[in-house]
């Protein structure tokens, strides 16, 4: 059988890799009026469940008072902590609210476990493609990356992971367990074990970047740290900026048995995280608010992928594959033909319309045809008509370099 083009493209040796792409770029560029946004992974304001968080500020307010803006304890508020241990625990990993802390979002919990485990020249394995804001991460700590390719809707190919494993032997792998960005790919259960085995046998640690889990059409599955036992192999890291709301800019870290080590890390970058937007979300889950607005999320993103994935259908270069991913709001089209994204980003941007190239994600010959779409930001008439500019975009260039 023939291999699918994103594998046969992959490179398999660990190399020093620049970001190509800025994550203060795609910030800046998140809010811009009149733009049709594909690019950023952000969700419209609508998404956000208002009414419950502002009832959850009130009874923040009314219960903690002047505590909110006090100095707090390093790893966080109690409560929230052991709010967070329940729902790991009722999705089938044993924590306990002593063994995790608040982060200032999920990337604060990526960057502390990645200053604690590497050092300049250290090899890191992780998805390709991976989250352009990991690899920005490991391409200042000058990591030296060991790409693990994406194989379909699976995730990454275990058989070519163990052996590149064995061979390079990590000092960790970084992993998107649930519709990983940008591929939407998800590893199922047999997988997760058979992931965390390996590692486990090999000593290699994997930081599970949990962050789109809550968005699975079908609920949130066991992530991997369910599968690890002591906290020796499976370090985890989530927040509920997809879920709940990214302004909170909370988030959660279990590191296992790295425990010590990366609370002193987060003290030192921050001391604690913001109070008054964990004791919300303490408030918020409190009050049941989270499993309602994600039966409504879950709704809104698969109205969306439905719209998008026609609109794919209709508009872009004959021969274009997505696998439909089980949930969430991001599509990752690979194309027949490999793009000038530079001029790809020029030509859209002249209509207004913003996305990212498969180049942000890897830089590898098979990245350069691929596109990620963002389907949660824009409207939903804007979602269609910004598909059908790109891809009518993406056809002229095709045209162009087949000439
Ligand atoms: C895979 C992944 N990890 C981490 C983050 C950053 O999350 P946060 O906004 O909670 O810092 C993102 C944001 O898009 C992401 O896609």
């Amino acid at each position: 059988m023939a291999l699918p083009a994103l594998l046969q493209d992959a490179m398999t040796e660990p190399f020093l890799f620049k970001a190509s792409a800025r994550l203060v770029d795609f910030m800046r560029q998140a809010d811009e009026p009149g733009l049709i946004n594909l690019a950023a992974g952000i969700p419209g304001l609508d998404a956000l469940p208002t009414a419950a968080l502002t009832q959850a500020l009130q009874n923040a307010v009314s219960k903690e008072g002047s505590r909110l803006f006090a100095y707090h304890h390093p790893e966080g508020d109690h409560p929230l902590r052991e709010l967070l241990a329940d729902r790991l625990r009722s999705r089938g990993a044993s924590v306990r609210g002593p063994e995790l802390f608040t982060t200032t979002g999920c990337t604060q919990g990526l960057s502390v476990l990645l200053s604690v485990l590497v050092r300049p020249g250290d090899v890191v394995a992780c998805e390709a493609p991976a989250y352009y804001g990991l690899l920005e991460i490991l391409s200042e700590a000058g990591a030296r990356i060991l790409p693990l390719a994406v194989r379909d809707a699976g995730g990454i190919d275990l058989d070519a992971a163990e052996e590149s494993l064995a061979r390079w032997r990590p000092r960790c792998l970084v992993v998107c367990s649930s519709l990983s960005n940008p591929s939407g790919a998800t590893l199922s259960e047999a997988a997760r074990g058979r992931l965390v085995e390996i590692c486990r046998r090999l000593g290699v640690r994997i930081i599970e970047d949990d962050i789109y889990g809550e968005l699975e059409d079908g609920g949130a599955p066991k992530p991997l740290l369910a599968f690890d036992v002591g906290g020796e192999t499976v370090s985890y890291v989530s927040s509920f900026s997809k879920s709940v709301a990214p302004g909170l800019r909370v988030g959660v870290c279990v590191p296992g048995t790295l425990f010590d080590q990366a609370t002193a890390r987060k003290t030192q970058q921050d001391l604690h995280s913001a109070v008054p937007t964990e004791v919300v979300l303490r408030e918020f889950l409190a009050q049941g608010a989270l499993d309602p607005h994600l039966a409504g999320l879950r709704q809104r993103n698969a109205r969306r992928r439905t719209l998008a994935l026609d609109a794919v259908a209709r508009s872009f270069p004959q021969g274009s594959r997505v696998d439909a991913p089980t949930g969430g709001y991001m599509l990752w089209v690979r194309l027949p033909q490999r793009i000038d994204f530079a001029q790809a980003r020029v030509l859209a941007r002249r209509e207004n319309v913003a996305f990212a190239g498969g180049d942000v994600f890897f830089s590898e010959p098979a990245a350069q045809s691929c596109v990620r779409l963002n389907c949660a930001k824009a409207s939903e008439e804007e979602l269609v008509r910004g598909i059908e500019i790109l891809g009518a975009v993406l056809g002229s260039l095709g045209e162009a370099s087949d000439r």
